[in-house]
């Protein structure tokens, strides 16, 4: 949808412009695992609000059928909102990438949120399979789109789905150096899951070759971490074993469990805007600021 289509006042704030082609060099972070529920949306809306706090341009391409991502920005359902356009749309051809790219909000019909946008997912991205079964490079699905917001924003995320099926290998190649974030919460089947997303990232270098791709895993992000051994010793051995296996690629604090995690997906808020001041977000601040996504790790 463009931003014509809503009143340039709603929300109780002027609608930001779309950002133009500036030249920024831009970054694209990949939220990746295997296992559902591992964080991977709450990390990509938290760290999302962070940068853009920052004062960096942020797009949040939601490439879920799940649509939690929407929600989390204000956007409860966009299937049944015909004035929005999703990221199926733009793969069914029907709308622009500009035209699915909307201002990201603070609860719906809240406040905008500024320097973040996002392009909703859609139940539909369930059938991309078969909607691209016996095109040529199927794979690249997303790079052609993602194309569109190069030298636009400083960072763009990108949320999948909790597998490594096309959706998410689409994501994987949206551009030659995406940064792959795996979000794995603090238990062994998530840590062997991280196995499994290395094998499918040394399948895809081999697949790919031809075409410069060498993936690898970036960052490691730990969610939902419970503070001491007397809350679970199951969950700190995990995390000790992961630091230990991945060393310094698994970011730095882990975040804790918290009720206000829960409580911001209800305000459909990222949880550093709804609890500014509370121990995930404090920590997904650190963990922002250990990935370089600060306005002074940007060249102007
Ligand atoms: N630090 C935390 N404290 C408490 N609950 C959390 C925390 N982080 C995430 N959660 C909760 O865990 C659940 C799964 O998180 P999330 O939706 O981010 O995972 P996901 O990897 O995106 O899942 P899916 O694979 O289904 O898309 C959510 O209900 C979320 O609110
Ligand atoms: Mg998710």
């Amino acid at each position: 949808m463009s931003t014509d289509n809503l009143d340039a006042e709603e929300g109780g704030n002027t609608l930001p412009e779309l950002p133009a082609n500036v030249g920024h060099e831009t970054r694209i972070i990949v939220a990746v695992n295997e296992s559902g529920g591992s964080v991977k949306t709450t990390t990509v809306a938290a760290l999302a609000a962070i940068a853009a706090e920052e004062g960096l341009d942020v797009l949040a391409i939601e490439a879920d059928s799940q649509r939690d991502l929407a929600h989390l920005l204000g956007c409860d359902d966009p299937d049944a909102n015909e004035d929005i356009a999703t990221l199926f749309d733009v793969v069914d051809g029907i709308a622009t990438l500009d035209e699915a790219i909307i201002p990201a909000r603070q609860g719906e019909g809240g406040l905008v949120i500024p320097n973040l946008w996002f392009v909703p997912g859609s139940r539909r991205l369930k059938e991309l399979d078969d909607k691209l079964s016996g095109a040529m490079l199927r794979e690249l699905w997303l790079q052609r789109i993602v194309q569109g917001a190069l030298g636009r924003f400083h960072v763009i995320f990108i949320d999948c789905p909790g597998d490594l099926k096309l959706t998410t290998k689409g994501a994987l190649l949206a551009s030659k150096d995406v940064e792959v974030m795996a979000c794995v919460k603090s238990q062994e089947k998530e840590a062997r899951a991280l196995t499994e997303l290395e094998a499918t990232l040394t399948e895809m270098n081999a697949a790919f070759a031809a075409l410069g791709v060498q993936l690898g895993i970036d960052w490691i992000v730990i969610g939902e971490s419970v503070s001491d051994k007397s809350q679970g010793k199951a969950y700190t051995d995990a995390e000790e074993q992961l630091r230990e296996a991945y060393g310094e690629l698994v970011l730095t604090p882990s975040v804790r469990r918290s009720i206000k995690v829960p409580e911001a997906y209800s305000a459909q808020t990222p949880v550093p805007l709804y609890a500014p001041r509370s121990e995930p977000s404090l920590q997904y601040r650190e963990i922002a600021a250990g990935m370089g996504l600060t306005k002074a790790s940007f060249t102007p």
